[in-house]
């Protein structure tokens, strides 16, 4: 007979299994904005609404058609949203923000979500994704540091968490200067033509 401690683990691995093969990835829909919600407060609290990051989304929103969901029958587990952005001449996808449920962490959920979330840009032809994360997680998923003092964000950040995917040749080094949500770009150029 094994140890409880050893059955006890292996009771926890089959549940995770378990309901890991009930786990499906969707299109993120503004019925699950409330969960969503939720899932943010819980792993990054009130704090949330004062990041770079968050400031930069509230300019302009974030693109649904490429923000996805992990759900378990109704129940949103997970999410990952993108925005876009521009940065100088260059264009990209903001990755964030990616949480996962604490019930449903390390099961590869959050990596999955990444993957899909990359793997849409990158049909969507997006030159590249960047986003303000811990190298040791995002660095296995392909994105890299971006050189200090290449860029900003419109609020401090550690500049060692600025991490990029380029899709399209080029398109990092072309990032630069202060991040600011695509839309704020396109009104900016606009107003300078009239
Ligand atoms: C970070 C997070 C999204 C990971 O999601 P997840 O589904 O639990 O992660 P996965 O199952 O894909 O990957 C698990 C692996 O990543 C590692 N990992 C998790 N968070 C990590 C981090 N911040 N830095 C380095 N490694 C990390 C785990 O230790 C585990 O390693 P292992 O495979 O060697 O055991 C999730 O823990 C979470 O929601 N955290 C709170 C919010 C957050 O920090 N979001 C990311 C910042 S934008």
């Amino acid at each position: 007979m094994l140890p409880f401690a050893a059955n006890l683990s292996s009771f926890y691995r089959i549940a995770k299994t378990m309901s890991l093969a009930d786990v499906k990835y969707l299109l993120e829909t503004p019925a699950h904005n409330p969960q969503i919600e939720a899932i943010n407060d819980e792993a990054f609290g009130p704090g949330r609404f004062v990041l770079a990051a968050y400031k930069i989304r509230e300019a302009g929103g974030h693109e649904r058609s490429l923000s996805f969901v992990a759900v378990d029958g109704d129940i949103v587990v997970a999410s990952v949203r993108m925005t876009r952005i521009a940065a100088g001449a260059g264009r990209a996808l903001m990755l964030g923000p990616l949480a996962v449920r604490p019930a449903f962490k390390n099961l590869g959920i959050g990596r999955r979500l990444v993957a899909i979330a990359l793997e849409a840009a990158a049909k969507t032809g997006a030159p590249a994704v960047m986003l303000v994360g811990d190298e040791p997680y995002y660095g296995p998923l392909g994105f890299k540091r971006i050189p200090r003092g290449q860029i900003s964000m419109p609020r401090p950040v550690d500049l060692d968490r600025l991490l990029s995917h380029e899709i399209v040749p080029g398109a990092v080094a072309r990032l630069s200067g202060e991040v600011c949500h695509a839309d704020q770009a396109r009104i900016a150029a606009l107003a300078a033509m009239a």
